[in-house]
């Protein structure tokens, strides 16, 4: 894919934290819009169609499926282009998915990386994924950290599943 020329170079995007508030460290993303939508529509597609995942979506967002994807492209548009037009509250929203396991963040995790590399240039699926990566290390720690506990090895690629199945699968209590 091309699309150089409307490409936006933004040359100082501060870290975004799960609650979409700007961190002072800065990376630099080249990624257009165009390219948010088809990664969010293609990555929410396999969601949908994972026989894990999918029943989580689907058993909360059947009917809001579409207003999700704009949010999602609200929320990636806020983390990576500096946009700031996310303002949800990710961590009680998935604290409160009381039927995940801690493997569903390696399938997840699977899948983003696959459709960011089927979706983008290869630097760019690499720093898109790299920020996911560090998101979904805060989302685990909500979810199920204990005090003082650091996230898993295994949330750092490519090999998710693979090396969370070496170690233990917990259940929120
Ligand atoms: C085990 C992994 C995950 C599962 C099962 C999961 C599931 C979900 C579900 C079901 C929702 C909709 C909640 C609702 O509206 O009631 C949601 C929303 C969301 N997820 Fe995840 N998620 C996971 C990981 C992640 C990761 C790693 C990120 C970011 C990189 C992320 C970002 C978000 C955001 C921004 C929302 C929108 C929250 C809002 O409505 O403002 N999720 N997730």
């Amino acid at each position: 894919m091309d699309g150089s020329e409307d490409r936006q170079r933004v040359e100082r995007t501060p870290e975004i934290g799960v609650s979409g508030r700007a961190k002072p460290e800065v990376a630099d993303i080249a990624i257009t819009r165009d390219e948010i939508a088809a990664l969010v529509d293609k990555f929410y597609d396999r969601v949908w169609a994972h026989p894990r995942l999918g029943p989580i979506f689907s058993s909360r967002l059947e009917s809001d499926r579409a207003n999700h994807l704009v949010r999602m492209k609200q929320f990636w548009a806020s983390v990576l282009l500096r946009s700031g037009e996310y303002h949800g509250r990710p961590v009680p929203k998935h604290k409160a998915i009381t039927e995940a396991q801690d493997v569903d963040f390696a399938h997840w995790l699977e899948l983003f990386h696959a459709t960011a590399h089927d979706v983008l240039q290869f630097e760019t699926a690499s720093q898109v994924i790299a920020k996911a990566e560090q998101i979904a290390q805060s989302l685990w720690l909500a979810m199920f950290g204990g005090v003082g506990e650091s996230p898993p090895s295994w949330l750092k690629g490519p090999d998710y599943l693979a090396k969370h199945l070496q170690g233990e699968v917990r259940e929120i209590s």
